[in-house]
């Protein structure tokens, strides 16, 4: 078997937990390779509903092994915690069953109190970001000053650094933001204490990862984020600090080419953006309204790290033109086809215009789209209620000619379609 990759293929939240859920059923490995806990996965299961933020979501079935790969920025803390969670549902967490990059960086207070005040000295232009800490640990790694996750096989020298690193950090609060210094001491030792509990899970995945693909096992890497929050190729500067499109697997699992299999972009059946930045397609009133939800029901756009009210809008074929472009994607999985229920005339952005021309495809990627206008298509909705259809011929024909209009207008199949954020809610398409 091969390296599957599942990635965001628009602003995030697409519904990658529950994707990742479905295909973990065959999986060996599923592995985290960018991000930190600034991610929000869910997984229903029955009852149970799984927020992830660290731990990829195939942990939930009991036969999978989870790896936090070298491109994860990991608070040790979050991660304790959603161990700590994770056992109290009754999911098995030991050295076995959670591996981790002994490259990936560590995230400290001083990387969130300085996302705090980055973000705050942005005044009116704030990227909008978690305030998980991301993008401070990023900057540390890049400038080859980061903690990585090895040093916490020695609890001690590994607290003496995150004094370290708190006493600089403080140096920067203290003289370019004013701000109130943070306790190094209280700090290195919480730091230590972490050390000792998380020493066990760190080992070299890219080693573990390799001899599986050898035995034609299979590995699934779980994206975070989505391609246009990525660092690079997204709508910087309102972007994560990370590589989440699906070549950012390779580097952040030490993974070599040529093992990569699918390449499944996880697609929202309308957008949503949580954070600030560009929205072409974004909608006010009562679309928005329908679209987002009041928050009654759990998949309601409402963000799962900061319950943030998630910013809707139709789905913009030109930037999903782009992501399928960038990531290499083979296939769709379409979620959350069942919220357009009842949703009259449906839209679809299928280009952009400038005023005297149309673009199909984006001339300059997606930074700069202050400049263009959506041009949409109108789709006739649907009424029925999609819960129950497991089959293509479960659904309404409207649901069908929309389904079959995105794909003729990407190019790529859509192979699974998302009706509930239960594990049986989909339908396979041939
Ligand atoms: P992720 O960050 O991409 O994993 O997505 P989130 O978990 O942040 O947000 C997706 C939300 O939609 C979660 O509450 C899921 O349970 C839910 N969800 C996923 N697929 C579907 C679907 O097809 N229909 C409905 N109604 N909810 C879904
Ligand atoms: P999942 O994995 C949606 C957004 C933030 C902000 C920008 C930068 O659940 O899809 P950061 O804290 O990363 O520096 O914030 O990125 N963002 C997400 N939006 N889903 C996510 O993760 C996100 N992770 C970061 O809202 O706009
Ligand atoms: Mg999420």
């Amino acid at each position: 078997m091969s390296l599957d990759i599942i990635i965001g293929a628009q602003w995030g939240d697409e519904g990658k937990g529950r994707i990742v859920d479905l295909l973990s059923a065959d999986a060996m490995y599923v592995a985290r390779y960018s991000g930190g806990d600034n991610a929000g996965h869910t997984v229903t299961v029955g009852e149970t509903i799984f927020k992830l933020h660290l731990i990829p979501s195939g942990i939930v079935h009991p036969h999978t092994i989870a790896i936090l790969g070298n491109g994860v920025v990991i608070n040790p803390a979050t991660l304790i915690n959603e161990i700590a969670t994770l056992r109290k549902a009754g999911v098995v967490i030991n050295p076995e069953r959670l591996r981790i990059s002994y490259a990936a960086h560590i995230i400290t207070p001083g990387h969130q109190a300085l996302d705090a005040v980055q973000e705050k000295a942005r005044g009116d232009d704030p990227i909008g970001t978690t305030l998980r800490g991301i993008g401070p640990a990023y900057k540390d790694k890049v400038t080859r000053s980061g903690v990585r996750a090895v040093e916490m096989l020695e609890p001690a020298q590994f607290a003496e650094k995150i004094a370290a690193q708190i006493h600089q950090v403080n140096r920067e609060l203290e003289q370019m933001y004013d701000a109130a210094p943070l306790d190094p001491v209280e700090i290195a030792a919480g730091y230590e204490k972490y050390a000792q509990q998380l020493a066990p899970y760190i080992t070299d995945p890219s080693a573990l990862i390799h001899q599986a693909l050898l035995h034609h096992e299979k590995v699934l890497a779980e994206g975070a984020q989505g391609t246009l929050l990525d660092l690079d190729l997204g709508t910087y500067p309102y972007v994560t600090s990370s590589n989440p499109t699906s070549s950012g697997a390779l580097i952040g699992l030490g993974v070599g080419l040529g093992h990569i299999g699918r390449v499944i972009g996880v697609t929202k059946s309308f957008q949503t953006r949580v954070g600030e930045g560009p929205f072409p397609t974004e909608s006010v009133g009562a679309v928005a309204d329908h679209l987002r939800g009041t928050g009654a029901n759990p998949w309601d756009e409402f963000g799962t790290t900061t319950g943030r009210p998630r910013r809707v809008g139709w789905l913009d074929i030109p930037l999903l033109r782009y992501a399928i472009r960038v990531n290499g994607i083979t296939e769709i999985a379409l979620t959350k086809l069942d919220v357009l229920t009842g949703l009259h005339p449906l839209k679809i952005c299928t280009a952009y215009s400038d005023g005297s021309r149309t673009y199909r495809d984006l001339p300059l990627g997606p930074a700069n789209l202050a400049p263009f206008t959506p041009l949409y298509e109108e789709l006739t909705g649907w009424d029925e209620d999609l819960a129950a259809a497991r089959n293509w011929d479960d659904l309404p024909i409207a649901a069908c000619d929309y389904i079959l209009q995105i794909e003729d207008l990407i190019e790529v199949p859509v192979r699974i379609v998302s009706v509930g954020p239960e594990r049986e809610q989909v339908i396979h398409v041939d």
